[in-house]
């Protein structure tokens, strides 16, 4: 079996989902449920054997180290962090806490684990972390895409927690030998997205006629990938990565945020369009920019595609109309989620 830790949250729900619909593996899914971890997208898993749900925290060593000896996984997966920049700002602390210490508990929880393991299981072991491109720091117009060997330039809070995280892994392989892989991943959209964040927050502001917040002048470029495009490139690196080696993932597809946005509201318009026949463009607003705001991201990820031969199966175009389709069938799980907590987050950061 797979030990995942964050599989309540947005990338891990769809890893585990996936990974329940297609492999006869068990998984036992480790998350503290914070405001982004969230049960309510792993329903459909309620009768399923194959996942075991554990409440706690990747630094809770007891907990990991029971779990561990418990299950004896072949492989750990390890999503959980605080994830959104913007909350990085406002308190970096918990993604000190959780993104820093807690994968150093976690990575000593399991370097004891696979101390003791017998040979065979040993080598068969790995630990996986789940990254971000946002490592790399920012690009300019006309710069090169991140490739692996771009050096660290965090520039947030955020960034600069994972970064660490990525260095401690590295780390746990060099001086210990603990089979690591590591990922980079460009953004994600997609089901079960929290509506913090620019794609899902667009979707969710639009259908309410709410205003659709473009952070300075729009002009910031992400390089987007379907979140089951990142789910199939970490199984793919699981299965054939060669230890301690790191491989970006991303989807070729940079686009400026106001692009995006524009997008988001011409498939609007056409699958939900507004009562008075306006488009929902007419609700896009420029707001006060991010501090440090990161201009341009871009994955190379042509690495993972020579090596272990993964493509995106989504073009941006493909992904976004169901991204879409998803969140307008989804209502309910988006009435869920932007509850109490969420109108909290949402004053603070936006103002009334
Ligand atoms: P998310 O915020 O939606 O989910 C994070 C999950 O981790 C939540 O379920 C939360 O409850 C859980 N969690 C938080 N702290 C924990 C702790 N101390 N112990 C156990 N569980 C804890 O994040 P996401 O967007 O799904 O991102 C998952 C991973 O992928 C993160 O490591 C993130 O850095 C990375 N990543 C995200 C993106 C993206 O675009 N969202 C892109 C590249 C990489
Ligand atoms: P986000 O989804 O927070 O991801 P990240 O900061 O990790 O890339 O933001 C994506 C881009 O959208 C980023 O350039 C910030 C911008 N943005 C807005 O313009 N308005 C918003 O309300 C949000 C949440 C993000």
């Amino acid at each position: 079996m797979i030990l995942v830790t964050g599989g309540a949250g947005f990338i891990g729900s769809n890893f585990v989902l996936d990974w329940c619909a297609g492999a006869d593996e068990p998984v036992v899914n480790l998350d503290k449920l914070t405001y982004a971890g969230n049960l309510a997208n792993l329903a459909s898993l309620r009768d399923d054997p194959n996942h075991v749900f554990v409440q706690g925290d990747i630094g809770d060593v007891a907990l990991v180290r029971r779990l561990l000896a418990e299950h004896r996984p072949r492989a750990v997966v390890n999503f959980a962090a605080e994830s959104h920049v913007d909350r990085s700002i406002h308190g970096p602390e918990d993604f000190i806490q959780t993104n820093i210490v807690g994968t150093f508990h976690l990575l000593e929880a399991v370097r004891d684990y696979w101390g003791a393991l017998p040979d065979a299981e040993k080598a068969a072991f790995r630990f996986l972390h789940v990254s971000t491109d946002e490592v790399y720091g920012s690009l300019a117009k006309d710069d090169p895409a991140f490739s692996e060997t771009n050096r660290y330039e965090p520039n947030s809070p955020y960034s600069a927690s994972k970064a660490a995280s990525d260095h401690l892994v590295r780390a746990y392989h060099h001086t210990y030998g603990l089979p690591v892989l590591t990922t980079n991943c460009s953004n994600n959209y997609g089901p079960y997205h929290f509506p913090e964040k620019l794609i899902p927050l667009c979707i969710h502001n639009a259908l309410a006629g709410k205003p659709l917040p473009i952070y300075g002048d729009g002009q910031q470029i992400r390089d987007w990938l379907f979140v089951k495009d990142h789910c199939s490139a970490i199984r793919r690196v699981l299965d054939a990565g060669r230890l301690g080696e790191v491989y970006n993932v991303g989807g070729w597809n940079e686009k400026a945020n106001l692009d995006v946005v524009g997008t988001l509201c011409a498939i609007l318009d056409e699958l939900s369009p507004r009562a008075d026949g306006q488009s929902y463009k007419t609700q896009i607003t420029f707001v006060t920019d991010r501090p440090g705001h990161d201009r341009r991201y871009a994955i190379d990820a042509s690495k993972l595609e020579r090596e272990l031969g993964w493509k995106p199966a989504e073009t941006f175009e493909t992904g976004i109309r169901k991204t879409v389709q998803w969140y307008l069938d989804n209502q309910e799980w988006v009435a869920n989620v932007t509850s109490g907590n969420y109108r909290e987050w949402l004053g603070k950061q936006y103002g009334a």
